[in-house]
C-alpha cells in the first residue's frame, strides 16, 4: 500500500468582463492579427473592481468541495499559488479558509510566479504522502490586470485573471504507474534569470511596481526546459511521452505549448489548450486548463496527465498525475 494524492474535485472561476483583442487597439500600436499569431491569445478575463485574487479563489474553491462532496469540515490544509496576492499579509490562503467557513487545519501561500500550480501541487503531495493532511484544496488564482503597465505593449496584452482549485484526497495505491493521483513531481528554479521576468517593484522596497519580461528572452528557455521536466517527471514515475493522455501545459503562448508537445512527441490532439479564451493567468493558468478540459469532456477518469510551467524565477517545473 502507498499513500497517493488523488484529485476528487476541481472547479474554476473567470471573471465576466471578456476583453478581446481589438479592444487594445484603439490604445496601443498593437493588432488583434499581431496578438493572436505571436501569442495564439484571443480574447482574456479582467477582474471587476470588487474581484480580488481571494474572492475569485474561494468560488473556484467552492465549486471544487461541491464536486469533491466535501464540505470546510473536511479541509485539513490550503495551499493557494499567487504572485498577486489581496495584501502583503494575511496570505490570500487565509482569507478563503475564512469565507469558505474552514476553521481547522492550515493555509498559505506559494509564490513561484507561473510554476506556482505545480510547485502547490508538489507541496501538496508531500503533505499527503507523508501523512500529514488527509485532504487538500490547491489553488491557483491571480489577477495579473493589476500588474500591467498599459502603455508596455509587449506585456499588457498577454495577461488575464482567474482562478481554479483542485481537491486532493490520500487514497491508497499500489505503489505502481495504474494508480490513481500524483505520480511524480521535478520542480526546478534559477535566480541568475531574475531579470527576465520580474515586476519592478515590492513591499522591502517601498514601490509598487509593473510586471517587466523580455519576452523573447523567456520563450527561449522555455520549450527546452518545459520539455526536460516533462520527460524527467515521466520518467521518475516509470513512464515515457507515449503513455500520457493528456499534457495540460501552463497557457503562456501556444507557440510554446505546441513547440513542448512536439519535442516530447505528443500530438496537439492531446494537448489541452486554452491560452485562446484566457491569456496568461499565470499560476491559474493549469488549474483552470483542468477545469475546462474535464468541463469539455477531454479529461476522463483514468487519463494519465502531465502538467508543466515556467516562469518568473525563472522557476519551472511538471507534475505527473493519475486522473
Ligand atoms: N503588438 C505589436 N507589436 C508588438 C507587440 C504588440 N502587442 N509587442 C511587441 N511587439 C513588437 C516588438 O516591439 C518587436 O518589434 P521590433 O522587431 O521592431 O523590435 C516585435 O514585435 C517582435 O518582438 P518579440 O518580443 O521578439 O516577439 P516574439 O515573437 O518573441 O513574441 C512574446 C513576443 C509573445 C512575448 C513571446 O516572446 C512569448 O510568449 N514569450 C514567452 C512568454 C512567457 O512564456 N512567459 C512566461 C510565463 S509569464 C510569468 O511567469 C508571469
Amino acid at each position: 500500500m502507498q499513500p497517493r494524492a488523488v484529485v476528487t474535485g476541481v472547479g474554476h472561476f473567470l471573471p465576466a468582463r471578456v476583453v478581446p483583442n481589438s479592444e487594445f487597439e484603439s490604445t496601443l500600436e498593437t493588432s488583434d492579427e499581431w496578438i493572436r499569431t505571436r501569442s495564439g491569445i484571443e480574447r482574456r478575463h479582467f477582474a471587476a473592481e470588487d474581484e480580488t485574487t481571494s474572492t475569485m479563489a474561494t468560488a473556484a474553491a467552492r465549486t471544487a468541495m461541491d464536486r469533491a462532496g466535501c464540505g470546510p469540515q473536511d479541509i485539513d490544509a490550503i495551499i493557494l499559488a499567487t504572485s498577486t496576492a489581496d495584501y502583503t499579509f494575511p496570505s490570500a490562503a487565509t482569507m478563503v479558509q475564512s469565507e469558505l467557513g474552514i476553521t481547522q487545519g492550515f493555509a498559505f501561500d506559494v509564490q513561484a510566479v507561473c510554476a506556482g500550480f505545480v510547485y502547490a501541487l508538489s507541496n501538496a503531495n508531500a503533505l499527503i504522502v507523508s501523512g500529514q493532511a488527509r485532504r487538500v484544496l490547491v489553488i491557483g488564482a491571480e489577477t495579473f490586470s493589476r500588474i500591467m503597465d498599459w502603455t508596455d505593449r509587449s506585456t499588457c496584452v498577454l495577461f488575464g485573471d482567474g482562478a481554479g482549485a483542485l481537491v486532493l484526497e490520500a487514497q491508497d495505491g499500489t505503489g505502481t504507474s495504474d494508480d490513481r493521483g500524483i505520480l511524480a513531481t521535478d520542480l526546478h528554479s534559477d535566480g541568475r534569470y531574475r531579470d527576465l521576468l520580474y515586476v519592478d517593484g515590492g513591499v522591502s522596497t517601498r514601490t509598487t511596481g509593473y510586471l517587466r519580461m523580455q519576452g523573447n528572452q523567456v520563450f527561449r528557455h522555455a520549450i527546452e526546459k518545459l520539455t526536460a521536466t516533462a520527460e524527467t517527471a515521466l520518467e521518475k514515475a516509470g513512464l515515457t511521452s507515449a503513455d500520457v493522455d493528456w499534457i495540460v501545459p501552463h497557457q503562456a503562448n501556444i507557440r510554446i505549448i505546441k513547440g513542448t508537445a512536439k519535442k516530447m512527441g505528443v500530438g496537439m490532439d492531446r494537448v489541452v489548450v486554452t491560452v485562446q479564451d484566457h491569456g496568461n493567468t499565470s499560476a491559474a493558468s493549469i488549474p483552470l486548463a483542468l477545469s475546462v478540459g474535464c468541463e469539455r469532456g477531454q479529461i476522463k477518469p483514468g487519463d494519465l496527465l502531465v502538467t508543466e510551467a515556467i516562469g518568473g524565477g525563472l522557476a519551472w517545473g511538471s507534475v505527473i498525475l493519475r486522473w
